[in-house]
């Protein structure tokens, strides 16, 4: 249950209200993450809070984003190089990249709105490494085709990420819900563009990340085109406390989202749950 200490290397603004902050450890590191899994981060004197690592480095370097919404998360996008965080994890599912298996099934298609990119940037890197490697040594592999969303331009984040991950070979569509005059990419909802991505159904994995609305309909939107319900995956997001599977804080339905989630396949049960309003 103890934090660790770690301290803050570097910070970057990536839109307004959204900082990514990679921290190092003091002494003692935790041990390694799967890509979709959180920690608990503590602004100390103020508490802790859940956030998905959206990155990782030499020498226990770990990369979290993070939208300031409240107290906690104000003082962790407010943290300068120097400062001390405090570090419980990695709890959780992650997006189960790691054995390579999606892309020699199929192509993968990943849509993410907003900071809900974040927890999948580790895994879309993954991913496109893995298709330039299989492609060099000439062995199958589905494409990388990520459908990206955001309110507006000013509120993509990761744009450099995009741009090599595109020049890595994945098919990215970005689109905004409100355009400004300078924008030249896609308008409207993710789930508009699902058509567009560039994927082929048949042994197609998706990963989804972002408000429940836009996972239930992409979700949706993917099932009715025909990929298997089982080879989606979504991430869920409730309230944490200890991370642990001890309190109850984060029960949704038969799920403790710190225990079972937050990345879990979308099923009936998922699919009822993401109607359900936070307790
Ligand atoms: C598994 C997981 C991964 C997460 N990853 C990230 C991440 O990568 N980056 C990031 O910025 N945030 C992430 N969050 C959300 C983050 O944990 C909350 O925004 C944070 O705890 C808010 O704390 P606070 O003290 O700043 O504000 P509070 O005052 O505690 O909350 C501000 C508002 O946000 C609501 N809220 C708080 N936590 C949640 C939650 N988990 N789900 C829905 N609403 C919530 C509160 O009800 C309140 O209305 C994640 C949450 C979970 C469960
Ligand atoms: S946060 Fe305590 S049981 Fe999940």
């Amino acid at each position: 249950m103890a934090p660790l200490p770690y301290r803050v290397t570097e910070t970057q603004e990536e839109a307004p209200g959204v900082v990514t902050i990679s921290i190092s450890p003091l002494g003692t590191a935790i041990p390694a993450h799967r890509h979709g899994q959180f920690n608990m981060l503590t602004a100390f004197g103020l508490g802790e809070s859940a956030i998905s690592l959206s990155g990782s480095g030499p020498e226990g370097k770990l990369v979290h984003t993070v939208r300031d919404v409240g107290p906690v998360t104000s003082a962790l996008c407010g943290a300068r190089p120097g400062d001390v965080v405090g570090v419980r994890g990695p709890f959780g599912t992650g997006w189960g990249v790691e054995d390579g298996s999606f892309l020699e099934e199929g192509d993968v298609v990943v849509v993410a709105g907003g900071i809900g990119l974040a927890p999948l940037r580790g895994a879309i890197s993954a991913l496109v490494a893995r298709r330039s490697a299989a492609l060099e040594a000439r062995t199958r592999s589905g494409n990388v085709c990520l459908v990206i969303g955001a309110r507006e331009p000013q509120q993509l984040i990761f744009g450099d990420d995009l741009a090599r991950w595109a020049a890595g070979g994945a098919r990215v569509t970005v689109t905004v819900d409100i355009p400004d005059a300078r924008w030249r990419g896609g308008v409207g909802l993710v789930t508009s563009h699902l058509g567009a991505a560039g994927f082929e159904v048949e042994g197609a994995t998706a990963l989804i990340c972002g408000p429940e609305i836009m996972m239930r309909f992409t979700a949706r939107g993917l099932v009715d085109a025909g990929v298997a319900p089982e080879r989606i995956r979504v991430a869920l997001e409730r309230n944490m406390q200890c991370g642990l599977a001890w309190c109850g804080h984060c029960q949704l339905g038969p799920l403790l989202v710190c225990r079972d989630g937050p990345v879990v396949p979308y099923t009936d049960v998922v699919a009822d749950l993401l109607v359900q309003r936070e307790r």
